[in-house]
């Protein structure tokens, strides 16, 4: 038998992950949960890796295909691949993988949230309870706005907008969507409606954005866009930061050009901690969580280690980007 294949992790996951891995692959491992791996170590570990198993803060680009002679596979754990070079491993034949479909539920549950969050002002309430400034009852004590039969306009209706627009339709809500391709059985299956992108931010109380970021899609939310949102909308984003120009979103903010805003994502990840957006009180911030419930994570590393496995041993992986 052959020697086996070396895959380098790129953050320090679970034992029991690391296990199947070893049962057919050699394994190096960044050792930190919270830390990236620093790059100069990627690159080096790139240079003998067969495979490598990725998180969505690892740049993934031409410099590291240049000397990665033996990489046949990067698997990361994310259903978005923006951080990755998706022509460059293509034209050297490299597959690259992906976790779609299990994280849909847990994705939409968060989207969802995020959006009740907001309306309801449940972030300021807690802090409220909690510092101890609750003295009575009163009529109109952190009242937010509804959700129920309110129009959410979904931008960028894959898999996990339809989730989304699912949970929308039991709090009796009307939902719009925007999407490059007219969805024609979610528009029959869901009763949801399509709009053209300007329409629909005008029309909705809530407007979730949930593309990836491409070329087209960077950059799309601008201060134009905000503007024409109703004074009383909220903006929510569970896709990408940078799809979002994060200055012009403060300046809606600032000129109460939008009602508030709750973001999973951001055009720098982590945010800083002094960032303008976080000073907000109509602002709710969460650390890129969409897909974080324990099951879910399971279920992508369990994915990306099947996905890893079957491209070594020369067998179609379960979910690939570039097939
Ligand atoms: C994804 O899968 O792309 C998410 O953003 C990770 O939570």
């Amino acid at each position: 038998m052959g020697q086996k294949p070396y895959v380098y992790i790129t953050r320090k996951l679970p034992a029991k992950i690391i296990r199947n891995v070893e049962s057919f692959a050699n394994v190096g491992m960044w050792e930190s949960k919270n830390r990236p791996v620093p790059r100069s170590i990627l690159l080096e570990e790139a240079k003998k890796a067969d495979g490598l198993f990725t998180m969505l803060s690892d740049p993934i680009d031409e410099q590291l295909y240049r000397i990665a002679p033996k990489l046949k596979v990067v698997a990361n754990l994310a259903v978005g691949y923006d951080n990755i070079d998706i022509q460059g491993a293509t034209n050297r034949g490299i597959a690259v993988c992906h976790t779609p479909d299990i994280l849909t539920e847990t994705t939409a549950d968060l989207a969802f949230s995020l959006l009740l969050t907001v309306a309801r002002r449940l972030g300021e309430a807690m802090d409220y309870v909690k510092e101890g400034k609750w003295n009575s009852w009163s009529p109109l004590l952190l009242a937010g706005t509804d959700v129920h039969h309110k129009t959410l306009g979904i931008v960028g209706m894959g898999k996990i907008g339809e989730a989304v627009a699912r949970r929308a339709l039991g709090f009796q809500m009307k939902v719009i969507y925007h999407n490059r391709n007219r969805k024609w059985d979610s528009e029959k299956q869901l009763s949801v409606e399509y709009r053209p992108f300007s329409t629909l931010i005008e029309e909705a109380d809530y407007v979730l954005c949930l593309t990836p970021l491409t070329e087209e899609t960077k950059h799309l939310f601008s201060y134009d866009v905000f503007k024409k949102m109703k004074k009383t909308a909220y903006f929510i984003n569970a896709g990408r930061g940078q799809v979002v120009v994060e200055k012009d979103l403060i300046r809606a903010l600032q000129d109460q050009e939008i009602a508030g805003a709750g973001l999973d994502v951001f055009e720098k990840e982590p945010i800083d901690g002094d960032h303008p957006l976080l000073k907000f009180p109509n602002v709710v911030a969460l650390p890129h969580i969409g897909s974080a419930s324990v099951e879910t994570r399971m279920a992508m590393m369990e994915r990306s280690v099947e996905n890893i496995r079957r491209v070594l041993i020369g067998e179609k992986p379960i979910s690939m980007v570039n097939e």
